[in-house]
């Protein structure tokens, strides 16, 4: 299949019409967001939404987002719109945060993994919201990548690993936000399934204390009663091993596990802040933010997982604290690395 790539920054309206009649006759189309790339289909049509789940090789048993482009589309979705769902949406929407509570008859169970909750999401970008307008349908989507890749934050990696697969990707260039959106049971007890760049202290700022599901710095477990099943499954992993340091001889630590590396013929590189890269000298580093703003890993994160993943036997992270921003940055990171952390 040829896949078509149309630039929404010049040519938002012809990429919107074309995306919004492929949605609407059951095709898929990757289109940008804030958080990662979406890879869409009609999310009201069940054997619409098997698709993605073939083009991306994805287990079945893990539900999808539903993206709506206004906020009073939530009760068609939801059986009733819960007091802390409509003030999160209120302070939120649109933006990175997805809220899960109970479906309607009308989202197909394809969507949802036969799950009786659905997340929705209005995300914050004007050609996601374009398209999800001109299909006139809510449009399910996952990150659109094969499933085990890194999320895609720019349509070159959409195209690397859907292109010949699907009809069109619109380009709206790198994504701002670059990990994928907070996902948040939304009931009168929430729980933070998955940490986003809408944080635990903005959402307690709205409804109160939440809790934290306890798979999220750890291997998946379900002794909460709500979860998040995309939180099992094996993520973000690169073919290169990867390798946290923490603690406060993190850098040494790096050092002599590069070291020992390279005294073995294997080579690595060490992912650091350009506070701490001159802590490498004579060592291959590459900087992927700055110590101070967490946001600026979690954007580079993905790609630099892309670039260097495979041409490298290992990569070194830096780790940081667990919370706010950080909170979501380890997510991923321990995900990336299996959980393995060396201090
Ligand atoms: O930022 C994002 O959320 C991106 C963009 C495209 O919007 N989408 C995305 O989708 O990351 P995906 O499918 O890669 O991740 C969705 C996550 C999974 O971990 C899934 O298990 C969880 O949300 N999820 C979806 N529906 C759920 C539900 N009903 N209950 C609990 N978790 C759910
Ligand atoms: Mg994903």
């Amino acid at each position: 299949m040829h896949t078509e790539l149309i630039d929404a920054r010049t040519q938002l309206d012809a990429g919107v019409q074309l995306g919004g009649r492929l949605i609407r006759n059951g095709e898929l189309v990757a289109f940008p967001t804030e958080t990662v790339y979406g890879l869409g289909a009609n999310g009201l049509d069940g054997a619409a939404v098997n698709r993605i789940f073939e083009a991306k090789s994805r287990p079945n048993d893990n539900p999808l987002i539903l993206h709506i482009a206004k906020k009073g589309d939530a009760r068609k979705y939801w059986d009733t719109v819960p007091e802390n769902a409509s003030r999160l949406m209120d302070e939120f929407w649109p933006g990175p945060l997805s809220l899960v509570y109970t479906k309607t008859d009308i989202v197909p169970n394809e969507v949802t993994a036969n799950g009786d909750t659905v997340a929705l999401r209005m995300p914050d970008n004007k050609t996601a919201l374009a398209l999800i307008r001109a299909a006139g349908v809510p449009i399910a989507a996952p990150s659109a990548n094969v499933s085990g890749r890194p999320s895609p934050t720019t349509a070159e990696h959409v195209m690397a690993d859907l292109g010949g697969i699907i009809p069109l990707i619109i380009d709206g260039g790198p994504s701002l936000s670059g990990v994928e959106s907070t996902v948040l049971y939304a009931g009168s007890r929430p729980v933070l399934l998955r940490p986003g760049a809408v944080t635990k202290s903005m959402i307690e700022s709205i409804v109160g204390p939440i809790k934290l599901h306890d798979s999220l710095l750890k291997p998946f477990s379900n002794t909460e009663g709500v979860s998040s099943p995309g939180m099992k499954h094996k993520h973000y992993a690169p073919n290169a091993e990867v390798i946290l340091v923490s603690g406060s001889n993190a850098n040494k630590r790096a050092i002599s596990i590069y070291d020992e590396y390279e005294a073995c013929g294997k080579r690595c590189i060490i992912l650091t802040t350009s506070e701490n890269s001159r802590l490498y000298g004579g060592r291959d580093y590459v900087i992927i933010g700055v110590k101070n703003d967490v946001k600026s890993l979690c954007r580079n994160l993905y790609s630099l997982l892309r670039e260097y993943g495979n041409s490298a036997d290992a990569l070194i992270f830096e780790c940081v604290e667990p919370e706010e921003h950080g909170l979501a940055y380890m997510n991923r990171l321990l995900r990336a690395a299996n959980f393995r952390v060396e201090s």
